[in-house]
């Protein structure tokens, strides 16, 4: 009896009020290794398969941009093997990558200073944006070598640039032109964004983008976040009462 009403009651995901933007700081993936006795690049390796996973399954549900922190600019300050082992892994998946673009319809981009990345993963990267530029699917965006106040600063040199040569006036600059200057231009922002692993922080993720973003933060470690796990977290998003400053 008492599991008839609990089925009774489980909430489902409302499809017509999806979540149109979800972003993920990928976290927790050295201390998934650590549990397990493994090496970081172990949990790494499971961070990347399960980014994967949440991609087919927010795909299919329907959402239509999904952002995702792999890389930050401070990032670099790891072990070099550390660092190594992630590019390669970022190797290995714009391969499979470039093989499944097709089939899997969605539309990847990067997000990131890519100017320190090796000629090969620039080239790869730019494979997969010819690739994607003929898909009308769900849109992927990988920061890589990213940091919001870097962000912030390549925008604010881009409009103080145009105001030199006189294309703009100082009374153009608003919201809107300063988001035409991010990595994220024509991306709606995130309306929710996730954090596994335990830490309450930003860590310079889409500090201009995440304004109004509902939040969610977990101890569960990244890799552990089942597609049951997504499902549970955009349930309670859509119980969430967004007011953006009114009533
Ligand atoms: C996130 O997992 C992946 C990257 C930052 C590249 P971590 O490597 O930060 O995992 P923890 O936080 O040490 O567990
Ligand atoms: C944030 O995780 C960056 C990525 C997930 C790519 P970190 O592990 O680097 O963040 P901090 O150091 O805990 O703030
Ligand atoms: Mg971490």
């Amino acid at each position: 009896m008492k599991k008839l009403f609990a089925k009774k009651n489980t909430a489902i995901i409302d499809k017509d009020r999806l979540p149109k933007h979800i972003a993920i700081i990928m976290d927790g993936n050295g201390r998934w290794a650590k549990k397990r006795g493994l090496a970081r690049s172990a949990g790494h390796y499971a961070g990347s398969e399960r980014f994967r996973s949440a991609a087919k399954y927010l795909q299919k549900l329907g959402v239509e941009h999904f952002t995702v922190y792999a890389f930050s600019t401070e990032n670099w300050k790891r072990p070099e093997d550390e660092v190594s082992g992630i590019f390669s892994l970022l190797e290995k998946y714009l391969y499979e990558a470039i093989d499944d673009l097709k089939d899997d319809n969605i539309v990847l981009s990067f997000w990131g200073d890519l100017s320190p990345l090796s000629p090969k993963l620039v080239e790869l990267i730019e494979q997969t944006d010819r690739l994607s530029a003929k898909n009308d699917g769900m849109h992927v965006n990988i920061c890589l070598n990213y940091g919001g106040r870097a962000e912030i600063v390549r925008a604010v040199r881009s409009v103080a640039e145009d105001c030199a040569s006189g294309a703009i006036d100082v009374s153009d600059i608003d919201d809107k032109l300063i988001d035409s200057r991010l990595y994220s231009k024509n991306t709606p922002p995130p309306d929710l964004l996730i954090r596994p692993g335990g830490e309450t922080r930003i860590s310079n993720f889409l500090l201009w983008q995440l304004a109004y973003s509902e939040m969610y933060f977990t101890d569960t470690l990244w890799p552990d976040l089942t597609d049951d796990k997504l499902e549970k977290i955009i349930i309670d998003f859509q119980q969430r009462n967004r007011r953006y400053g009114g009533l």
